[in-house]
């Protein structure tokens, strides 16, 4: 980034991003943002969407961009991990001028509505932020977006970028300890058939701490999502195999929980990293001689109909690290009116012991949009999270940059935001896939 450039955008964040938040505050826009011309034809976007137009709208007026020397780093940083030949995305592949500028106008709308990369958890800084967050910075947004405004223009081909950074390769599993493995091939189809439960057992012989996952399937691209559950009785262990056995074929349909109790949630995971590390010096505590539940959701809008593909997760366990466990902000008794654009559940919870939030696996199912979770003071409330773009593929277990500490007392809300146009009738909180869910999964560690 050129030096003008470094400054342009920092002067922006300070001014734009604070009328930006009060307007995410106050939901309704303050007068000065919708009047501003820019974005006045944007009317029925979210406020996120409309302060980065401004930062848009700004750059725009004071520079040039080109795919050499401004967009290509970007791409091949940030993008082409997934976007590439092997990547989880070839399509659109996006490793040319000839390839990226093509999708100009569609990359110009994803990354400004925050859909690419795919990072449901805002990392702005002012509802905190994330461990290995693919968020976009301002400056490489307004770049993007800028460079897609001005026709998208090759620039200078004897030119080369300042700095060309390949993507970060993320951090392997150290040793696989155990492995998970679902058995057998599947085949997802859409609906139901999307999400599958699998009784699998990692063989344990001795109580171990579970402390990273790596997931591997025979299509990567066709596994969205993995949710683990711990079996925690015998009778829980025989209910899931029973309905392993009742269905025909592999595993057995389940969609917002394995559907046997008493189970616990172990691990949140998406397609966005093959491995999973749970935070530095914790681990989740997991019990000899017991079945595991992994449910998969399946994309088959990547890879079609017809995709067989098998998973197994590999397990790495440490002694000597801090239990850690996760503690449910559930809302109950959901009932969102159907045909609403905006329909709201929440899920209160209250540290009866002081606690640390290391992260948060957030669960809503399809009509979802976005979950914020708060802390609630006498002097207003903070803002813990916010999941301002939720995507059911996407969900994942964000983990903090800086640990949330909760006091004995201190209450945490999550109040997430439906779209019930589609529903036909009541939507309920359950486990199908016409219920609904607002769930915040922390993972905390005592004191
Ligand atoms: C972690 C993987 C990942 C990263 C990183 C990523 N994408 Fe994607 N992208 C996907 C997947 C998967 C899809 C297709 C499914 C979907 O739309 O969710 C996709 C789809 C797209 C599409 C197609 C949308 C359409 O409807 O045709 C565009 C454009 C796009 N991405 C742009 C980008 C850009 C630009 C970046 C970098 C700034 C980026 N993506 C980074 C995974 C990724």
């Amino acid at each position: 980034m050129r030096k003008s450039d470094a400054s342009h955008f920092d002067f922006q964040n300070s001014v734009e991003t604070g009328a930006c938040e009060q307007a995410v505050n106050n939901v309704k826009l303050s007068t000065k943002l919708s009047t501003s011309a820019t974005w006045i034809g944007l009317g029925g976007l979210a406020t996120g969407l409309a302060c980065i137009a401004i930062l848009a709208f700004k750059s725009k007026a004071s520079t040039d961009y080109s795919y050499i020397r401004d967009i290509a780093p970007i791409v091949e940083h940030r993008c082409a991990q997934c976007h590439s030949g092997s990547g989880l995305a070839a399509k659109p592949l996006l490793d040319s001028y000839a390839t990226v500028s093509k999708y100009a106008d569609t990359i110009r709308y994803m990354t400004r509505a925050r859909m690419m990369p795919p990072w449901t958890a805002d990392n702005r800084g002012t509802c905190r932020t994330w461990r290995d967050s693919l968020w976009l910075s301002d400056a490489e947004l307004g770049k993007l977006v800028g460079w897609a405004e001005q026709g998208a223009p090759e620039g200078d081909r004897t030119l080369r970028a300042d700095r060309r950074v390949p993507a970060e390769k993320p951090r392997d599993l150290e040793r696989v300890d155990a492995v998970l493995d679902t058995g057998a091939d599947y085949t997802p189809g859409l609906g139901t058939s999307a999400y599958r439960c699998f009784v699998a057992d990692p063989g344990l012989t001795r109580e171990r701490m579970l402390t990273g996952i790596r997931v591997v399937s025979t299509d990567p691209r066709a596994v969205a999502h993995i949710a683990i559950y711990g079996l925690d009785s015998d009778d829980a262990e025989r209910q899931a195999v029973g309905r392993d056995t009742e269905e025909a074929g592999p595993g057995y349909t389940c969609y917002g929980s394995p559907r046997v109790e008493p189970a616990h949630l172990l691990a949140s995971w998406t397609w966005d990293n093959p491995t999973l590390h749970f935070p530095e010096g914790t681990g989740l505590r997991v019990s000899p001689n017991r079945k595991w539940i992994v449910q998969v959701l399946y994309n088959v809008i990547t890879t079609g109909l017809n995709t067989q593909t098998r998973t197994h997760i590999d397990l790495k366990f440490d002694d000597g690290v801090r239990a850690a466990s996760f503690m449910a902000l559930r809302a109950s008794g959901i009932a969102l009116p159907p045909g609403k654009n905006y329909a709201e559940a929440s899920a209160r919870f209250r540290a009866d012991a002081p606690m640390t939030v290391l992260g948060i696996a957030p669960r809503m199912h399809g009509l979802g949009k976005t979950m914020q979770v708060d802390r609630m003071r006498k002097d207003g409330d903070e803002c813990a999270a916010s999941f301002d773009h939720w995507n059911v593929y996407g969900q994942r277990l964000f983990i903090y940059q800086e640990p949330l500490h909760l006091s004995a007392g201190d209450e945490l809300r999550a109040t997430c935001i439906y779209n019930t146009k589609t529903a036909g009738e009541t939507v309920h909180g359950g486990d199908n896939i016409t219920d609904e869910a607002c769930e915040a999964n922390l993972y905390v560690v005592s004191p």
